[in-house]
């Protein structure tokens, strides 16, 4: 009997990990697949899903502007109860540690429905930091059956919280997997900047930096942007409106600043791999960039992925305006320093991470269940 195996997800970065996941288990006999989306993101979640040809069973279709973390939770639970139901999956299979993942995760423990998470053991041991993300990712944790850890350093994390060593398979991380479908090498459609610019890319969204801390970033970035001229700074604004109103309040009258729409993911890691450097908060973005051996400044104070700065591609810079202004001007005029970060290292994988998450759900069910 093929095993059925739900995933579920709701934003953009589950939508791009899953993907290479969801298409395994769709292609493979050994398994019935079902897709469930919360559709905690609209707009930048239907990017995603043509780009891979997802095509989801259920969508639960939550997201209002200006959401709580309480409005997505309860939402979720609500929405999954008869779903999950319904469809009763041997296994339910969530992501990372958006709140879709931590709900997604509750809805199927109340029904005692396993469940895998992909991504898992991700720490900063700070639940603040990232907010609510730490959180989620431990609360999954708790209720977590199969853990599909995407290095060793997170396995030992899950270790150390006690977790079954024989529930917990490193797999390199999917994002690896997506990559391998989105980046060309003879790539030309994204390029937004003329051919004698620098171009820096700037993401930025997180919960804890909306306000004061991306204020300061933004004033850093207005510095550099007025000092190099030979830089352009792209900013694919994310949809949040807090975001996108302050960026245009403080960076749009500069010429060789341009806020975009978010880009598509085949776009975007095409064009951060021709960029000279990424200002980011994102999660994503920070396991991205070492395999393309592109910088990434990081504008956190702590990081769930150190993989990246051991490989000497990231570097953690925080939300103070002097502090980007310093660490982004020496890339800009130090060779050096720019050369010794500029190099491609890739600890996630071999890009089969989908393939092993779908050996190891294959095992458990022999194994441990029937
Ligand atoms: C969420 C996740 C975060 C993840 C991020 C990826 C939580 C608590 N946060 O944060 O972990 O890093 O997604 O981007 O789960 N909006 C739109 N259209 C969209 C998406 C968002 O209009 O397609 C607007 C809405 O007004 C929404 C707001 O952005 O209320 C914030 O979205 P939300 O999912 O609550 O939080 P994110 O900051 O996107
Ligand atoms: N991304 C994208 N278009 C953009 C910006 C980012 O496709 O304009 C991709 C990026 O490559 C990564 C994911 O979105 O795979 C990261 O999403 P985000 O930063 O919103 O979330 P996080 O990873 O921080 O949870």
């Amino acid at each position: 009997m093929p095993i059925k195996v739900m995933s579920i997800f709701g934003t953009r970065p589950e939508a791009i990990k899953m993907a290479p996941v969801v298409n395994a288990l769709k292609n493979d006999e050994r398994f019935v697949a079902k897709t469930v989306i919360t559709a905690q993101h609209r707009d930048m979640l239907d990017q995603v899903l043509p780009i891979f040809d997802i095509v989801p069973d259920y969508d639960s279709n939550i997201m209002a502007q200006g959401q709580t973390l309480t409005d997505i939770t309860t939402k979720v639970l609500l929405d999954l109860h008869p779903i999950l139901q319904k469809e009763k999956p041997d296994m339910v299979l969530v992501h990372g540690d958006t709140t879709t993942t931590f709900a997604a995760a509750t809805a199927a423990f109340y029904q005692q429905i396993r469940i895998g998470h992909v991504e898992a053991g991700l720490r900063t041991w700070n639940k603040y930091s990232p907010f609510p993300e730490e959180a989620n990712r431990q609360m999954t944790d708790v209720l977590t059956d199969l853990f599909f850890a995407p290095t060793v350093q997170s396995k030992q994390n899950l270790l150390a919280e006690n977790h079954p060593q024989n529930a917990v398979v490193v797999t390199g991380n999917t994002a690896i997997d997506a990559m391998k479908f989105t980046v060309k090498k003879d790539y030309t459609a994204a390029s937004l900047a003329s051919n004698k610019q620098r171009q820096l890319v700037l993401t930025m969204h997180r919960r804890e930096n909306l306000g004061a801390p991306m204020t300061q970033v933004f004033s850093a970035l207005r510095r550099i942007a007025q000092e190099f001229l030979d830089v352009t700074i792209v900013f694919p604004m994310h949809k949040n409106p807090q975001v996108r109103q302050l960026a245009k309040e403080k960076l749009s009258d500069l010429e060789n600043v341009r806020l975009v729409e978010p880009l598509g993911v085949i776009d975007f890691h095409n064009f951060i791999a021709n960029s000279y450097l990424v200002l980011s908060d994102s999660g994503g973005v920070q396991e991205e960039a070492p395999s393309l051996g592109v910088p990434v400044l990081v504008l956190r104070n702590t990081t769930e992925r150190p993989e990246g700065v051991e490989a000497g591609t990231l570097k953690l810079v925080g939300t103070q305006e002097e502090d980007i202004y310093q660490a982004t001007k020496e890339l800009l005029v130090n060779p050096q320093k720019y050369a010794a970060m500029a190099q491609a290292q890739n600890p996630y994988g071999d890009g089969f991470a989908s393939d092993y998450i779908l050996t190891a759900i294959e095992q458990y069910f022999c194994q441990y269940i029937r």
